[in-house]
């Protein structure tokens, strides 16, 4: 039987969304959800000309992180937990590039959560060492990673760390915090990857 919404713009909407999702229990997912669902647009054509991809946070569960393809990277997507932000303050001497001061980020992003909300964490998840995707790890003092971990995001190809900011921890391997992209929001619950505030990026 032939499905009588599937043509309607509020479908053709819902395929624009959301790939790959982790959560706080699915340690270690992200980095084997990949590659990317093939049924987001726009089409793989105008992704690989780095054309501006959509994503709707609504089923972005606190504390779940997706991922978006976008210029052919995965792009993270993290709402972040209250908890999650009272945390990302009590680590700074842990970090390499703390204040963000590597242009790794666009202007926007500068900030203590290196966010335009601090809710939504966006960051190229790509390891700035060899490029390698790192996994979520968000337990907090995990055991495989010390005491002090304050959750974030491990590396497994040479022990990279980054924070839950994507900053990245001193004595690793990785030179630079996780590169955030161009991104700006339309509306409470729709962003837009690969365009700012001045256009497509
Ligand atoms: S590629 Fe991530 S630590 Fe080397």
């Amino acid at each position: 039987m032939n499905n009588p919404t599937a043509g309607s713009p509020n479908a053709r909407q819902r395929r624009r969304l959301l790939l790959a999702t982790g959560t706080v229990g699915g340690v270690g997912l992200v980095g084997t959800m990949l590659p990317f669902v093939a049924s987001m647009a726009p089409s793989d054509a105008a992704r690989s000309r780095g054309a501006p991809v959509e994503a709707d946070l609504d089923s972005v569960a606190p504390g779940a992180l997706v991922t978006v393809a976008w210029h052919g990277k995965p792009v993270w997507i993290l709402h972040r937990t209250r908890a999650m932000l009272d945390g990302l303050g009590k680590h700074d001497s842990l970090l390499a590039d703390p204040l963000s001061r590597e242009e790794q980020q666009p202007a926007y992003a500068r900030n203590a959560t290196r966010s335009l909300r601090p809710d939504f964490l966006l960051a190229i998840g790509l390891c700035t060492h060899l490029g390698c995707v790192p996994t979520y790890r968000p337990e907090v003092g995990a055991a495989d990673l010390g005491d002090d971990w304050p959750g974030g995001f491990f590396c497994p190809c040479h022990g990279s760390k980054f924070d839950l900011a994507g900053r990245v921890f001193r004595n690793v391997p990785a030179p630079l915090n996780l590169e955030i992209p161009p991104y700006a929001y339309q509306g409470e619950t729709r962003l837009v990857v690969g365009q700012d505030r001045s256009g497509p990026a």
